[in-house]
């Protein structure tokens, strides 16, 4: 028999008084008040507190005491204000509470492994074994909940802004995201494999090319790389296409999706246009094409100073056409000599080679090598960084790549240390401009976004005598120093295409065997289009103040990429091999 709910737990409240109510859930706490028996019964809403008293039935009353933790039950009885004296204004049903007359007991629970309670810590693997547990702590259920809702608002959003959903295949061919595949056997092709897609990104040009016009998904996609706090092998997109368009069309519509997402779920208003900032800039002034600019302690490149100094250090590096910049911590100064020194394996993380540093006081610049700069050069220091006594200012001199990342890198340690920023604050922003390859390992052009992004055409004459002069028509959006999405305008000529593929040494027949199928395409009337794709579980994990994107996946994988609850991957049998003709090596 199954008691029909009359009402969720979590939505009792004093107009409910005096009526007769059936509730379903788990047991929560329990406790025994002379006699008197309080369960808080807890469901997908929240919870309430159950009343059994032996004075108004004495049977009940002792079923109830063998209830325990995470038994699944029924109960109906009357909803009452609760006695003077027991309101408990922090539970949003505090006011009431519902004296039982009738109690079914569906399932009886083990002792769960870790307690159903959110302040209460468990291991990761643990809380993913028993994922089902975890779903009933209030902190995991409420994020899925929160994602349920933004499904429902970026579906919404999108169809009234005119786009089509399409899905598109998992069983695939390897689209270039630059990450590993996952590859899936064929039994009716032994020996041939599918790619499981690190992105719809061809498949969505090509609905554009069959004319659909906007599209979007919300779409799995498979990437076997490492793991980190905002990255897993299988996440999210909220993947976008359009034809006929530039980048100024696409901005103000994923400005309103955000807009709409945290208006509709936070109540927050985000201000619109987002700032945009090139990649040039963003790496000088940040140290990173995503930077964080909640706070200031900008990079300032002071080549022309170092270069008048007497500093040995900083002239080998720019006669070598390296860098110097620096930043200007506020109230610095302070620092005990260790804090300063412990900041130099930081940056030696990033390759700095040291980590040089001025103390600013009311008579200038102290230092070990303060004494390499006159006093004109000190004032000039002082002046670049708008420095004030007090303050402290560090160097990294090396390859632009370097200076970059130590900087940018301590830039943010420092921050987060001083607490410079309102951890609350939203400051979106646009970087634009990327350029159209970076270095591989041998100092070879790789794509920076894919190789179907579209150079800019004011730098196309380069393409091929200075290719990473290049800018491509690529853009990011960046929340707090996190890459919410990126995207770009696609080529949509077949010429420039086999010039950037010539580029990337990629020659017709590999681009013919590896996205021929696009570039078919491309010889039938594609239409101008552009597009981007956002991390889904990035912006939640943001959204939510979440540290770790695991926190907003139902069942995600740990960081040695296993779904431990299910104990995948996992060896299978010979037969399964056999059929699909591959022998294990390993
Ligand atoms: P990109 O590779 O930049 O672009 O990916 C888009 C966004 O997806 C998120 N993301 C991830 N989230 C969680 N775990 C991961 N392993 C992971 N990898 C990426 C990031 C990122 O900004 N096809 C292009 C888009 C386009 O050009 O339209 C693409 O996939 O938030
Ligand atoms: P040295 O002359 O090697 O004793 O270095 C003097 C100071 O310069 C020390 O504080 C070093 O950490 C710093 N230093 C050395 N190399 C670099 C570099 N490439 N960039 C910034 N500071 C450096």
């Amino acid at each position: 028999m199954i008691l029909k709910r009359t009402h969720y737990c979590g939505d009792l409240r004093p107009e409910h008084a005096g009526q007769r109510v059936t509730l379903c859930g788990w047991v929560w706490h329990w406790r025994d008040h002379g006699g008197v028996i309080f369960i808080d019964l807890r469901d997908r809403t929240g919870h309430c507190q159950l009343v059994f008293d032996p004075q108004v039935d004495q049977e009940l009353h002792d079923r109830a005491n063998d209830l325990r933790s995470e038994y699944c039950i029924a109960i109906t009885g009357t909803v009452r204000m609760r006695p003077e004296g027991t309101v408990n204004p922090k539970m949003a049903t505090g006011e009431v509470e519902v004296v039982a007359d009738h109690l079914m007991i569906y399932s009886e629970s083990e002792t769960p492994p870790f307690p159903i309670d959110d302040h209460l810590e468990a291991g990761e693997d643990i809380r993913l074994k028993y994922r089902y547990l975890d779903m009933r702590r209030p902190s995991l259920r409420e994020s899925l909940l929160f994602r349920s809702r933004c499904y429902q608002v970026v579906r919404n959003y999108f169809a009234q802004h005119g786009f089509v959903e399409v899905e598109t295949p998992f069983l695939s061919k390897s689209t270039p995201e630059g990450a590993r595949d996952f590859l899936v056997p064929s039994r009716i092709s032994p020996g041939e494999f599918y790619a499981l897609p690190q992105s719809p990104q061809i498949y969505k040009q090509i609905c554009m090319i069959g004319g659909l016009d906007r599209y979007f998904q919300i779409v799995r996609c498979f990437r076997d790389e490492d793991n980190r706090a905002d990255r897993q092998p299988e996440f999210t997109q909220i993947d976008v296409e359009m034809s006929f368009i530039t980048p100024e069309d696409i901005y103000p519509i994923m400005e309103g999706m955000i807009q709409t997402l945290y208006r509709e779920l936070l109540d927050v208003d985000v201000p619109v246009p987002f700032p945009r900032l090139t990649y040039a800039d963003a790496m000088e002034r940040f140290g990173s094409d995503r930077p964080d600019i909640r706070f200031g302690m900008e990079l300032r490149d002071i080549g022309d100073i170092a270069r008048e100094s007497e500093f040995k250090v900083f002239q080998s590096v720019l006669e070598n056409g390296g860098k110097v910049s620096g930043l200007c911590v506020p109230g610095g100064a302070s620092f005990s000599r260790k804090e300063i020194d412990d900041l130099g394996p930081e940056a030696a993380i990033f390759g700095a080679k040291g980590l040089a540093w001025m103390k600013v006081t009311e008579n200038g610049l102290e230092s070990n090598i303060a004494k390499f700069f006159s006093p004109a050069l000190q004032t000039r220091l002082i002046e670049r960084f708008e420095a004030c006594p007090g303050d402290l200012l560090l160097f990294v001199a090396d390859e632009p790549k370097v200076v970059y990342a130590s900087l940018g890198s301590l830039r943010l340690k420092i921050a987060a240390r001083l607490k410079l920023y309102d951890p609350n604050d939203n400051r979106f922003l646009w970087v634009v401009d990327f350029p159209m390859f970076e270095k591989d390992e041998n100092g070879l052009p790789t794509p920076c976004h894919h190789p179907f992004t579209s150079p800019n055409p004011e730098d196309l004459p380069y393409l091929e005598s200075d290719p990473f002069r290049v800018r491509s028509l690529a853009y990011d959006m960046v929340l707090n120093g996190v890459e919410l999405g990126g995207g770009s305008i696609r080529i949509h000529n077949r010429e420039t295409q086999s010039r950037v593929f010539k580029v990337l040494g990629i020659d017709e027949a590999s681009a013919q065997e590896k996205f021929g199928f696009l570039l078919d395409a491309l010889r039938f009337g594609p239409p101008p289009h552009g597009g981007i794709a956002f991390g889904f579980d990035r912006l939640i994990m943001l959204m939510r103040h979440e540290p770790n994107i695991r926190e907003v996946m139902a069942f995600p994988k740990n960081n040695r990429a296993q779904a431990v609850m299910e104990n995948a991957p996992s060896a299978v049998d010979e037969a399964q091999l056999r059929e699909l003709g591959l022998r294990v090596r390993v």
